[in-house]
């Protein structure tokens, strides 16, 4: 089978959340808009999978909004929230270290006469709060910030953000697609507007994510037809996809200590390893404001292509960052600003789950020290 380590790309549905999406299929297969007894019985399910998603992140069922994931989730956030609220200003802030699904639609706003600011970050990954404060104006509706980053595991200052858009009426939109399952999030705690998540990145299905807008937010919706998702969202539920969801994200949040815990240590044992091979590479981002399962890394002595192309070689698969832009030429995003073009040119991300054993990151090592001694002859 060979070792896996994209999680962060996605993850392999976990056995318990298919056995309900089954029996889902094969027996409850009712709509939920039906109001006799099979779409009743759908019904209940739907309603008790909401249910499951709002109290896994501290929500009401009410602000849960069921889509086909993370990427629909921004662009109905990002674009609704622009559209609705256009009359009291024209300005946008993000960063410059979002995933293309919010950058790309800022990028559509900006066509569209709205102005974005774009947040630089430092070496770490992290915004400055300083540029925050300074850049907002009497025109600013939204932020819209991730809270972890999907190529370097960078985890924002989410409670400093909050505090400082406190009192102004700016909405805050957060991508939380990395978070889930890594971090405790409260959505009202946290005073966030809206919310993405995708199911897939933490043991559930493909296609399927929720957009959590917290009640009376003024928000536009433009997916029109029946009234699905009380009128937010039209279109027959994926029931499904949806109980996969649900049942995967109840597990995860059950487990986050636990988690972490094993995350941190295999991101220790890879970086420690490294080193006791004298390999040389540096570290992108942080070890403190980070999740342990994303680890981004800087081999100086070869291009991210060739690395990829010899560990999938030996059976190993990591990625050079979103795989959204897999096919593309261009270098990441996210390391040209907290580094530079280079440096992004010659970085590989490595991801783990709660299944990553220290075996797996013992043997990815010896394969990277066959790598860099072979590099190292050629070069000589
Ligand atoms: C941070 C982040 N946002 C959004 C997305 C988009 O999710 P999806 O492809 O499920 O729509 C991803 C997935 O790669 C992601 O990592």
């Amino acid at each position: 089978m060979g070792i896996y380590l994209d999680y962060a790309a996605t993850t392999p549905i976990k056995p318990e959340v298919l056995t309900q999406m089954i029996d889902i299929y094969e027996n409850h297969y009712g709509n939920p808009s039906s109001i006799h007894s099979i779409g009743r019985d759908a019904r209940k399910f739907l309603d008790e999978s909401r249910r499951t998603v709002a109290t896994s992140l501290g929500a009401q069922p009410n602000e849960v909004i069921f889509t086909s994931g993370a990427t629909e989730s921004n662009n109905t956030a990002i674009k609704g929230i622009a559209y609705a609220n256009q009359h009291r200003g024209r300005h946008l802030i993000t960063t410059k270290i979002e995933h293309h699904s919010v950058l790309h639609v800022f990028e559509q706003l900006e066509k569209e006469g709205f102005e974005v600011t774009y947040l630089d970050v430092n070496k770490a990954g992290i915004i400055d709060l300083e540029q925050l404060k300074n850049a907002i104006t009497d025109e600013t509706i939204l932020v819209s910030i991730m809270f972890v980053n999907n190529e370097v595991g960078t985890v924002q200052p989410m409670y400093d953000i909050d505090y400082i858009l406190q009192d102004k009426n700016i909405l805050l939109h957060v991508d939380a697609v990395q978070a889930i399952g890594h971090l405790p999030i409260d959505f009202h705690e946290l005073n966030i507007d809206t919310m993405s998540i995708t199911g897939h990145k933490f043991g559930g299905p493909k296609g399927i994510g929720a957009l959590l807008v917290k009640t009376d937010t003024p928000i536009h919706y433009n997916q029109l037809g029946g009234e699905q998702e009380v009128k937010r969202r039209a279109g027959t539920e994926n029931l499904p996809q949806i109980i996969g969801l649900a049942q995967a994200i109840k597990n995860v949040s059950s487990q986050i200590d636990e988690n972490n815990l094993h995350l941190m240590t295999l991101k220790n044992q890879l970086l420690v390893s490294l080193q006791e091979r004298s390999i040389p590479f540096e570290l992108n981002g942080s070890m403190t404001e980070t999740t342990g399962h994303i680890v981004n890394l800087y081999f100086p002595f070869i291009d991210v292509e060739t690395m990829l192309t010899l560990l999938d070689l030996a059976n190993i698969y990591v990625s050079s960052g979103s795989a959204c832009t897999a096919g593309s030429t261009d270098p990441s995003h996210v390391i040209t600003s907290m580094y530079d073009k280079n440096r992004a040119f010659h970085s590989v991300r490595f991801s783990f789950n709660e299944q990553t054993t220290e075996t797996e990151v013992k043997q990815v090592v010896a394969e990277i020290h066959k790598i860099y001694h072979r590099f190292k002859k050629e070069e000589a």
